[in-house]
């Protein structure tokens, strides 16, 4: 923002902790590069205070909110409506308040296949191998499995993933196929493979020198996406450009869950490398 006027839009982000969120950095920038007349800020907000956080968003005419840890599922509550997607993962990281009627969204997952496409990389038809089945798995393995890719989930505790698998087969009618997280399954679901998300933290600071996948497994026709953004580069993503494979990073699927946020407050098509930029120099910033 360069300068705050009586007709600033409000946006901003509700998560404890914020202080080390990107996506101020991130909208703000894109809000300067537009040229439009809003503001993003953090706000940090604790458990008990949360409905009271939405019904403030309510009293203020707050345009927009992202929210992140610990408060994604129990927003949904205090919300008007949800998008069925939102519903569907059990999680919602965006709020629209349009005139005092606020839905939730969830566009971490949707974000995360607009980055994918940005980079002409069509899932459709593709077999992708997922590690992980946490939350953020239940997202990316939901968005796959409706764009139409074959999914087989590795994960450390097996039953998590089974019970992701079965989810997705009863939604989407898709067979995902569930293994255990060793290296033998790694090898053989790799073999067949287009795509490889590592969903799990393992990489992320401050274990930078671990990595989910043994670099003899990673082939140059892959294309390699990691979650983790910190550090930017993860081990993964470097032995995987070093095996000639295509990568994407996190902060990629950082920029791609704000750019929807964006798109949804504003209207305007987000400026991706603008926000590439913001978010690249404050994770900078932060370490
Ligand atoms: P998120 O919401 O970010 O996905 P989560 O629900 O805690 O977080 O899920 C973290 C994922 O990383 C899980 O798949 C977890 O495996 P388990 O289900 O077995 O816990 C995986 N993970 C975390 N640390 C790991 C490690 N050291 N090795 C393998 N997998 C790991």
């Amino acid at each position: 923002m360069s300068s705050i006027t009586g007709k600033t839009k409000v946006c901003g982000i509700i998560g404890d902790p914020v202080e080390h969120s990107m996506s101020p950095a991130m909208h703000n920038a894109a809000f300067r590069a537009l040229g439009l007349d809003y503001a993003y800020l953090p706000f940090r907000v604790c458990r008990e205070e949360l409905q009271n956080a939405v019904a403030g968003l309510r009293a203020l005419n707050v345009v927009g909110l992202n929210v992140t840890i610990p408060h994604k599922v129990a927003v949904m509550s205090f919300l008007d409506k949800l998008d069925p997607l939102a519903e569907r993962i059990g999680a919602v990281n965006t709020i629209v308040n349009d005139d005092g009627v606020l839905t939730g969204y969830n566009t971490d997952a949707p974000g995360f296949l607009q980055t994918m496409r940005s980079k002409n990389i069509e899932p459709e038809g593709k077999n992708i191998v997922i590690l992980g089945a946490g939350g953020a798995s239940k997202g990316i393995s939901f968005i796959l499995a409706g764009a139409g890719a074959s999914l087989v989930i590795l994960n450390r505790t097996r039953s998590r993933a089974e019970e992701l698998a079965a989810q997705v087969s009863q939604i989407y009618q898709r067979q995902v196929e569930v293994v255990a997280l060793n290296k033998k399954n790694m090898a053989r679901a790799l073999d067949g493979a287009d795509i490889l998300v590592n969903t799990t933290s393992v990489g992320m600071v401050p274990g930078i020198e671990q990595t989910p996948v043994p670099a003899g497994l990673l082939k140059p026709r892959l294309v390699v996406f990691d979650i983790v953004y910190n550090p930017l580069e993860t081990r993964l993503l470097r032995e995987a450009k070093a095996a000639g494979a295509r990568t994407i990073d996190g902060l990629d699927m950082l920029v791609g869950q704000g750019a929807l946020a964006f798109e949804k407050w504003t209207g305007q098509k987000a400026p991706l490398a603008v926000m590439k930029q913001a978010a690249v120099k404050a994770l900078k910033n932060e370490g």
